[in-house]
């Protein structure tokens, strides 16, 4: 086997298709036992860590990747989110690095509220919880807390369920849109902070995104309605039915959203303390209130 070979053919195909050559090595590290210091010094002695069947694998994997944009996180089925490993398939959206921030935005606003045992020991929600990505990092953050996590998609809460199995957390999964799916959980003026990653891309614009996103990424997770905003308009009518007073508010959203959704959770008039937040990037990515 010349894997060697095969990776500088692979480098160079991955240019020809416009797929970052980044992606390639994330593979690898996925899928077999070699590090980062392989690849570094292209290692010879790879007998140990790479045998044909996983080679054979690697290389089918790859060329999908390359012929038919199917992201390498679906083809591995796996990502590292935060410090959690979660399992991937098409029935959830690729948990994506920028959302990490949600959980440290929240974090910080617990460490630095007077009444931080409200947050620690209350109720949380993670509405479109798709790989339960944000109901497991709050729920290995305030372990002391009850957390919540719904999705429409029965498909993304099986995932869900696994991923909180595999990582060893307790969240209680609904089945629903948004709030009706706790409807029937007596949580009214009870639950301490909401936290979401709706689904916030304009209908029309969904479907010209990247082909791994548009063709591959579960639309579900991606259509927010003429304006992207529709999901977004629910979670602020209904959140304050549920929040308790002080109660936390967060989503994260698309750049240029910010502005909008400040003014329609002023016009609310039942937030306070509303705050735009940025991403890595400088962009304005997250609105959070309180509700009054
Ligand atoms: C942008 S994805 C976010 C997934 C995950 N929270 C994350 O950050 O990676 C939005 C999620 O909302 C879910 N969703 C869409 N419409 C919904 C609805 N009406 N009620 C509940 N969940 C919904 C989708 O299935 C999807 O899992």
């Amino acid at each position: 086997m010349d894997f060697w070979g095969w990776y500088d053919r692979q480098l160079l195909e991955a240019k020809q298709y416009d797929v970052p050559i980044y992606e390639l090595d994330w593979l690898i590290l996925r899928l077999t036992s070699l590090d980062k210091l392989d690849l570094r010094l292209r290692s010879l002695n790879l007998s140990q860590k790479i045998t044909i069947e996983t080679f054979t694998n690697l290389d089918r994997l790859w060329q999908k990747r390359l012929s038919d944009r199917i992201p390498v996180q679906y083809l591995a089925g796996a990502v590292t989110w935060r410090d959690l490993e979660l399992q991937v398939s098409t029935a959830v959206l690729i948990p994506r690095p920028e959302t990490e921030l949600i959980i440290d935005i929240v974090a910080d606003f617990v460490n630095q509220s007077s009444h931080d045992e409200i947050y620690q020991y209350g109720i949380w929600a993670d509405l479109g919880t798709g790989s339960g990505a944000i109901a497991i990092a709050l729920a290995k953050h305030f372990p002391q807390a009850q957390i919540h996590a719904v999705d429409y998609s029965e498909a993304a809460l099986a995932i869900a369920k696994i991923n909180a199995n595999n990582n060893n957390q307790q969240v209680h999964f609904h089945q629903g849109s948004w709030f009706e799916a706790l409807s029937n959980q007596n949580l009214e003026n009870q639950i301490s902070g909401i936290v979401s990653n709706p689904p916030y891309i304009p209908s029309t614009e969904v479907l010209n995104l990247q082909p791994e996103v548009t063709n591959h990424e579960p639309h579900l997770a991606l259509d927010g309605g003429d304006d992207g905003l529709a999901a977004i308009r629910e979670l602020i009518n209904t959140a304050p039915q549920y929040l308790i007073s002080g109660g936390y508010w967060i989503v994260e959203l698309m750049a240029g959203q910010a502005e909008i959704v400040r003014s329609l959770l002023q016009a609310n008039g039942k937030y306070t303390n509303i705050q735009i937040h940025n991403d890595y990037a400088g962009i304005a990515r997250f609105v959070s209130g309180q509700k009054v």
